[in-house]
């Protein structure tokens, strides 16, 4: 297999994630079907385009397809009213009307920006999104999810808009540093965790060759995330249910992203994972999952090298007490109730809006004090 293709079935709305290497090459090709006319807007960070922008302007060119481009400060700060503005208005002085497509070139920060600038430009307008890191490509770029920070809170102002296709080139990862490349990888091992115990015993066979850069397992592994994605999104696109186990390890993740101050001490894949390790402590000592399993999470993400432990994270944290109250802020509040995934099961993740707060004090005790 050299390349696939997942399905997200939304009606109207549906699209392909095609994943495969060199596809940046292709991108003209890939994407004329969707053109009303051969002209497209690129919107990138200037760490992409150094890297790989001439390779897409090449492919557009080849394909007879105009192309303007606007490269944005690299980094999560970006991610606000600031360049959204900026963005927005470079849009409509290059003239990009309801019938052309926005192609979003970048990580996350890009993918969710440009989705939500596509959002709300003349109401709407169909955007491509061509991810170019492993979180981008195993999630953020697919299932619509778009927006900005503000300050009050990540995430708390954007719009459910679905891309009209996603391209996602596993060459480009070949160029991000290793810990980038983890830190996605804690997005990937997250599905294995929530909804497929073959797929984690997978990881934990290949998960090493894939980090060192096997492209096989680099597909098998992007492909599978992506399935799993595509599957929840099509029954669940707006999170009324079953698209909250996305966010297995994302309540403890948050919270310590929060207490870091979303800095380079944190990424965000990196509180996922720890996140995730901390989630099935939990689980377990609700009584819902076996004593070993906790472990054999742990053992996997401390085999790739990635941090796990709450101790892992450099410099100090506020007090357990504290990052409670940081739980209490994140989004996944529903009535005051903190919200977490939790699991049976390697492979069988549930809601559980009930879980009493002083047991999650005593975990956080512990961890802050490397006992977890
Ligand atoms: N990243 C979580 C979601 O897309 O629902």
């Amino acid at each position: 297999m050299t390349r696939s293709v997942v399905p997200v079935a939304l009606g109207s709305r549906s699209y392909e994630v095609r994943i495969g290497s060199g596809l940046v090459d292709g991108l003209g090709a890939e994407i004329a079907p969707l053109l009303r006319r051969r002209k497209v807007a690129v919107v990138t960070d200037e760490t992409v385009a150094a890297v790989h922008l001439m390779r897409l302007a090449k492919s557009l060119e080849q394909a007879g397809i105009a192309m303007t481009a606007l490269a944005l400060p690299p980094g999560e700060a970006t991610k606000g009213w600031a360049q959204l503005a900026r963005c927005v208005e470079w849009l409509l002085e290059q003239k990009i009307e309801r019938r052309d497509v926005v192609v979003a070139f970048g990580g996350g920060v890009v993918g969710d920006l440009v989705g939500f600038a596509a959002a709300i430009l003349r109401r709407g307008v169909r955007f491509v999104q061509v991810p170019t890191t492993l979180l981008a490509q195993v999630d953020s770029s697919v299932g619509g999810k778009t927006g900005i920070n503000t300050a009050q809170g990540k995430n708390l102002v954007g719009a459910f808009h679905q891309p009209s296709l996603v391209l996602a080139d596993i060459s480009v990862l070949d160029t991000l540093t290793p810990r980038d490349f983890l830190a996605g990888y804690g997005e990937v091992v997250k599905y294995g965790l929530l909804g497929d115990a073959g797929f984690y015993d997978w990881l934990e066979a290949n998960g090493p060759a894939m980090a060192a850069g096997d492209a096989a397992a680099r597909l098998q592994a992007v492909t599978r995330s992506v399935e799993m994605k595509a599957g929840i999104v099509s029954r669940d696109e707006t999170e009324e249910g079953e698209r909250a186990l996305l966010n297995l390890g994302h309540t403890f993740g948050h919270a310590l992203e929060k207490a870091t101050g979303y800095s380079d001490r944190l990424l965000h894949g990196e509180g996922v994972a720890i996140g995730c390790a901390l989630a099935f402590e939990l689980s377990q000592r609700l009584g819902l999952c076996a004593q070993e399993v906790p472990s054999r999470v742990r053992a996997h993400l401390r085999r790739m090298g990635m941090k796990v432990d709450v101790a892992d994270i450099p410099g100090d944290l506020p007090s357990a007490e504290d990052l409670l109250r940081l739980m209490g802020q994140d989004k996944k509040v529903v009535d005051g109730k903190l919200r977490f995934i939790l699991a049976r099961e390697i492979g069988q993740a549930f809601v559980a809006e009930d879980v009493p707060p002083d047991l999650v004090t005593a975990l956080l005790h512990e961890a802050l004090a490397g006992r977890v």
